[in-house]
């Protein structure tokens, strides 16, 4: 894997001062992070960085079973329990390779959607595997009382039971006392790791082994990663790099958004797991950058001109592969043609790659700091790679910051006023709250009528 950051250091750019100079001198601002971070990890109060060691046997086990007994899986988590699993089963699902069950993916609470995946199931051959660390967000536990109820209706009430696999604490929630109360098949989230930081545990291993998803690949990969994550120099250590180059983009040149940008279908959905790790970890006390996801070329087509010309406000991350899985040729059907004879021969690969640098450089004509990531291809080791590199950027930024990044305060509110709005127990003066809060949106108001 290869990081290019030539085209965000101001040499390049002709402007800024985010030189490699200033990036060499952030050292010792980052020595004190990985300091933090690794003390955190011995006292086993921060656990995802110790997941690529873990065995994964229970997990295999039991996706095993799994696989064996059903036709589709069903995830329902959201969040960080299931922007993993989707990034997976994108990047690394081979439909033509095996017989794995088929993936479906609840995370929204929407009701058509949740109603058509599950009328387009067979549920007798339906395996739900509900993800929460907590056993108590709203959306996932109402969509588990939907499957379940529509399970019991189809296939009686203890043949469900066995239908659904939970994933969540090992001590604390609803879902663990109704796996030991009701006998469900349940697996562990490590305490000390937080959703956003949980692709590598059961949370994502699991989903991925019933995909036939190389479980151990990806732990390999994110070991390996890990190691170079233990270089003590910006210019050899790619978290270090990462997180070093946003913060000075941020606190030097006000770049308060962070794009990245996909160059391959399989790798678009990282993306939005990167969305959510660097927007939940970091938007904190007033800091922090929006994470922004673009696909290529697509967005070329949306969202380049905005950052070519428009505010000066923004960091790209270019993610691309050097060889897909498959290419085409493009044919020279049209030599007479300016417009289609130059690409006969080419392929459609070597176009994305061209459009992307095409883009890169245009961007750094106008000044706009890039960063490209290259993956020789999209494989388990890779992904896994990947994750963990993300993950201990974002700890060490957080760490720059000042904000801590395991945390979720902002979204914690957001949970506890639904709960008093849907009637929770023990948070009617949240609903209370919540309700006077919302009634002032009508302060303000307009209506537009429609004539029949
Ligand atoms: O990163 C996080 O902590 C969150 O995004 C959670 O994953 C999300 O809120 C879901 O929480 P839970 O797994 O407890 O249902």
């Amino acid at each position: 894997m290869e990081i290019d950051y030539g085209l965000a250091l101001a040499d390049a750019l002709g402007q800024g001062r985010v030189t490699q100079k200033a990036l060499e001198g952030l050292t010792p601002e980052l020595t004190e992070a990985q300091k933090w971070l690794d003390e955190k990890r011995a006292s086993k109060e921060l656990g995802f960085m110790d997941l690529p060691f873990q065995d994964p046997s229970p997990i295999l086990q039991m996706a095993q079973e799994v696989r064996r007994e059903f036709n589709h899986f069903v995830l329902i988590g959201i969040g960080g329990s299931s922007l993993g699993a989707q990034v997976l089963f994108n990047a690394l699902r081979d439909p033509s390779s095996d017989k794995a069950p088929s993936f479906h993916v609840l995370d929204n609470v929407d009701p058509v959607k949740t109603a058509k995946i599950l009328e387009g199931i067979e549920l007798e051959s339906t395996c739900f595997c509900v993800v929460s660390k907590s056993g108590s967000t709203a959306e996932s536990m109402a969509k588990f009382l939907v499957a379940l109820g529509a399970l019991e209706r189809a296939v009686g009430r203890d043949r469900a039971r066995r239908q659904v696999v939970f994933i969540t604490d090992p001590e604390k929630g609803d879902l663990r006392a109704l796996a030991k109360e009701e006998g469900y098949r349940a697996l562990e989230v490590p305490p000390n790791v937080g959703g956003r930081f949980s692709v590598l545990s059961s949370v994502g291993l699991f989903p991925a082994a019933v995909l036939g998803i190389d479980v151990k690949g990806l732990l390999k990969g994110a070991s390996q990663a890990l190691k170079s994550c233990e270089r003590r120099e910006v210019t050899s250590n790619p978290a270090w790099l990462i997180a070093a180059l946003h913060y000075l983009y941020h606190t030097l040149e006000a770049k308060s958004i962070s794009v990245m940008m996909t160059y391959h279908e399989k790798l678009a959905i990282f993306a939005d797991w990167y969305r959510q790790l660097w927007a939940e970890s970091l938007g904190k006390e007033g800091k922090g950058q929006t994470p922004v996801k673009a696909v290529g070329t697509v967005d070329q087509h949306s969202q380049i001109q905005l950052y070519s010309d428009g505010p000066k406000d923004k960091i790209i991350t270019f993610l691309r592969v050097k060889n897909f899985s498959r290419d085409e040729r493009i044919p020279s059907l049209y030599p007479q043609k300016p417009a289609l004879a130059y690409l006969g021969g080419h392929t459609l690969g070597e176009l994305i790659n061209a459009e992307l640098a095409g883009t890169a450089s245009a961007l750094a004509k106008k000044g706009v700091p890039s960063i490209t990531i290259t993956l020789p291809s999209v494989n388990e080791r890779y992904l896994g790679a990947l994750f963990m590199i993300y993950e201990v950027a974002t700890a060490l930024m957080g760490r720059l910051y000042g904000v801590n990044p395991f945390d979720q305060p902002g979204v914690e509110e957001g949970k506890r006023f639904t709960y008093g709005l849907m009637g929770r127990e023990g948070f009617q003066e949240k609903g209370k709250e919540a309700r006077e809060i919302w009634a002032k949106r009508k302060i303000g108001a307009i209506t537009v009528k429609l004539e029949d």
